[in-house]
């Protein structure tokens, strides 16, 4: 089950250039490339012709042209040249996408282009705001898409899957939590005062002693995941507002489905602290990172297991509210899409 009107990453700003590039999402292949005054330019990847994917072809100017039998393409989807032939059938037209470039992502507009808004580009702005210091990169994940927003919901796990990077006992026994809902967000706070900071803490913000650590989750559909998380010695005030010494950074969170067992997966470490130093950035960066991998071979796991037993029974916790709001926001925008979809097919 995949939303349509909404704006997915579709790839890293480096990843699309002057070579057609093929990439599947939402089930659907994309090919995307650059004009050669950098525009960012997305097609269906599916010649009009006889179906070969047109990442297979390559640009001539500004068009893209199949590698089959030699049609090219002009930005818009239009065909343009047919060899040997003067007259261009109306059908002969690439599907296009809106596309727009935006935090060092390019982004792309899966549903009906009409509604296609790029205001409503969820902010990331820490990926290439001068007042911070981010890093971000991509991977591909073999498991479905809402199993990573479950896992950046319920940050429990810190304290079993992340114990020798991210996570302490504290989290999971300690901790305030609270659960905050809205139409289509979610935000999860979690405070865990006067604890032991865990080992990556300890590695990256030089704390000697017992801290005050904040998790705030913000949820927005489909799969934007915007944590502020941080720790400052305990005792300053940081619950208050306050945010004195410590560290805080900002883990960030764009999903996009592949296909339904399977992810593209951007995410980015921001950090407020040391923010000119690429050495901390690449630090940070590293250190996430590992705590990183230990989740996706968690989701990833889950994932083989759910191939071999579709939609088992599964118990919930308390836990796993935050989660749930976010199932419940994701069914709703399905169902409301899925009667549109009804509606305009009716009509
Ligand atoms: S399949 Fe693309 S030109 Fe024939
Ligand atoms: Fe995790």
């Amino acid at each position: 089950m995949f939303l349509r009107n909404f704006w997915y990453v579709a790839a890293a700003e480096d990843e699309i250039g002057r070579t057609p590039f093929g990439r599947m999402i939402l089930g659907e292949p994309i090919v995307l490339f650059r004009t050669e005054n950098g525009h960012p330019v997305a097609f269906e990847d599916r010649c009009p012709h006889r179906h070969l994917p047109l990442s297979m072809g390559k640009l001539v100017g500004d068009t893209l042209q199949c590698h089959y039998h030699g049609l090219r393409f002009a930005a818009d989807g239009r065909c343009v040249r047919i060899p040997g032939q003067d007259h261009i059938p109306k059908a002969a037209k690439a599907k296009t996408y809106p596309v727009a470039e935006r935090y060092h992502w390019i982004w792309i507009w899966m549903g009906d282009p009409a509604l296609a808004d790029p205001a409503a580009i969820p902010d990331f702005h820490w990926l290439d705001d001068p007042e911070w210091g981010a890093k971000s990169s991509y991977l591909h994940v073999d498991a479905n898409w809402q199993l990573i927003v479950d896992n950046l919901l319920d940050l429990t796990h810190l304290a079993f899957v992340h114990e020798t990077t991210i996570g302490n006992a504290a989290i999971a026994e300690h901790a305030q939590v609270k659960v905050e809902r809205a139409p289509n967000n979610v935000v999860v706070t979690r405070w865990v005062i006067d604890q032991d900071p865990p080992p990556t803490y300890k590695k990256v913000g030089g704390f000697t002693g017992n801290v005050d650590r904040w998790q705030i989750i913000d949820f927005a559909p489909p799969a934007f995941l915007r944590l502020d998380v941080g720790a400052t010695p305990t005792g300053t005030g940081a619950p208050q507002g306050k945010r004195i010494g410590g560290i805080s950074m900002r883990n960030l969170n764009a999903i996009t489905p592949e296909t339904e067992t399977t992810t593209h997966y951007f995410r980015g470490q921001a950090h407020s602290f040391d923010v000119k130093n690429a050495a901390t950035t690449n630090k940070i960066f590293e250190q996430v990172r590992t705590a990183f991998l230990e989740d996706v071979a968690v989701f990833t796991a889950q994932q083989r297991v759910l191939n071999l037993i579709p939609d088992p029974p599964q118990v919930d916790i308390a836990a796993a509210a935050g989660a749930i709001a976010a199932r419940r926001i994701i069914d709703r925008l399905a169902e409301a899409e899925r009667n549109a979809t009804q509606v305009a097919a009716a009509e």
